[in-house]
């Protein structure tokens, strides 16, 4: 694996990160139900104080509510704190002006003159890859980001934008991708292999699988709203993964099976950015840090997962 650069280096010397997308958003986290900006801020605060020093936003998140949100908390800071952001490549906005004009509007939401990583949020459906690759090296030179990666991009997505980043000297730093016991598509496909080589840190996003992997929902008691709808086939399957999650928690002296699932992210050479609505959340994601599950627990979850997603 390639030396990570000094702009990228940051990304492979972080652990975890705070996921914000829940900050602002209604249609898919409730926002304004059961979860306040205090409580966000307080997860925010929770976080800083226990070492976390990287938040992953997007301009969509909230319609622009969770960059503002961490732009206010920024202020009331000291911590310095590595912000993530990321470029939505709607169909009508193209070319490479309009990734460098939503950047600036990322910026004034979060108050910041540049963001430390720079992604693009889903692989263009109008325009290419080559094109946005182009745009990220701009946005680097013109001093607006320190860093850039990509995400949800497949393996041939993601060697085309290293390629065109390396002509203009600018290193990939990241893939952002849904990666945790309940979706294991990267691992299998051979993209997390692939984008270690490179030295592209994997951000694994959703790492608790939405809520499922904290062990709190059953079908007895379904996640709300769109989530309850979108896991139904899920949850019933569910349980044996929970309880091994549980029981080997046990033998890490009483872990929960959310820190555990997080540890296991960590363990795959994962950087997971885990979402949390309040401080109890923040809290507990953090103990995912500071010890290791062992090779057999690793096998014996790895074949758990296999045995709920049936592959
Ligand atoms: N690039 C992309 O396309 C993309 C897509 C999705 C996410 N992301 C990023 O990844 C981040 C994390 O993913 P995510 O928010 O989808 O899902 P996640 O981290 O898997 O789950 C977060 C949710 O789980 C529940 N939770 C978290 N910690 C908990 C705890 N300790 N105990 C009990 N419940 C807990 C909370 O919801 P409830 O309390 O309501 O259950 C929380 O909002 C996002 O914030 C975002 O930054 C990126």
């Amino acid at each position: 694996m390639p030396l990570p650069d000094k702009t990228t280096a940051f990304l492979h010397n972080t652990e975890m990160g705070l996921g914000a997308w829940a900050w602002g958003d209604r249609l898919y986290w409730d926002y304004g139900r059961g979860y306040t900006d205090q409580d966000i801020e307080a997860g925010f605060r929770a976080a800083l104080e226990a070492g976390i020093n990287l938040v992953d936003t997007a301009e969509i998140y909230g319609s622009g509510r969770s960059e503002r949100l961490l732009g206010q908390f920024l202020k009331t800071t000291q911590t310095p704190v590595r912000v993530a952001t990321k470029y939505f490549p709607f169909p009508w906005r193209f070319g490479r002006p309009a990734l460098l004009r939503a950047l600036r509007h990322s910026l004034e939401r979060t108050g910041l003159e540049r963001v430390d990583l720079y992604q693009i949020h889903w692989p263009p459906v109008v325009g290419t890859v080559e094109g946005l690759a182009e745009a990220l090296a701009d946005a680097v030179q013109a001093g607006l980001a320190r860093a850039v990666g990509v995400s949800n991009y497949d393996r041939n997505q993601v060697q085309r934008a290293y390629t065109i980043l390396a002509r203009r000297n600018v290193p990939l730093a990241s893939n952002q991708v849904e990666y945790h016991l309940l979706n294991r598509q990267v691992e299998k496909s051979g993209l997390l292999a692939r984008c270690q080589e490179l030295g592209v840190r994997v951000i694994a996003y959703s790492p608790l699988a939405k809520g499922l992997l904290t062990g709190k929902y059953s079908t007895h008691n379904p996640p709300p709203s769109l989530r309850g709808r979108l896991f139904a086939s899920i949850l019933p399957r569910l349980q044996p993964l929970i309880d091994l999650l549980a029981e080997i928690g046990q033998a890490h002296g009483g872990r929960t099976p959310s820190q555990v699932a997080l540890n296991w992210t960590v363990c795959k050479g994962t950087l997971p950015i885990p979402g949390a609505k309040n401080a109890a959340q923040a809290i507990e994601n953090l103990g995912a840090l500071g010890w290791r599950l062992t090779p057999e627990q690793m096998q014996a979850l790895d074949e758990a997962s296999d045995r709920v997603t049936g592959r």
